[in-house]
């Protein structure tokens, strides 16, 4: 049964949006439902300045996006990579277990974004060399 947090960031969702710049963007999906989620990210002396997703998906996605997003924002780029599926789930206090599967897209897109933001920043050092 969905809790009262659960359903407000379904139905509310922060920081649901396009950065056009980011320094980092991941996206991950479930080919067997079909949903999908595209973390951005903002990086301010190491740490997560700003965090944004668009999200294609169910509930569980939806809600699991939100709160990962809330959860990174401010974080050293260590912490917020070892943001676990089980994290994201306790943030919730009680969360459908049958959606425990959703909250894998959003930890990987986010982790995605996170090498992403690597992988660049060293392509931008090397250009600079
Ligand atoms: Fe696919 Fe929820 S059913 S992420």
């Amino acid at each position: 049964m969905p809790t009262d947090l659960y359903k407000e960031h379904f139905l509310h969702p922060q920081n649901a949006y396009y950065i056009p710049d980011p320094d980092g963007v991941g996206s991950s999906g479930d080919p067997e439902c079909g949903d999908s989620v595209t973390m951005y990210i903002k990086i301010r002396e190491d740490r997560i300045e700003e965090i944004s997703y668009l999200v294609f998906g169910c509930s569980g996605a939806i809600a699991v996006s939100s709160m990962i997003s809330v959860l990174a924002k401010g974080r050293s780029l260590s912490e917020a990579s070892s943001i676990t599926e089980e994290d994201v789930i306790k943030a919730f206090d009680v969360f459908p277990q049958e959606k425990n599967h959703c909250s894998m897209i959003a930890v990987k897109a986010l982790q995605s974004a996170i090498l992403n933001y690597y992988a660049t920043a060293r392509l931008r050092a090397k250009s600079t060399c």
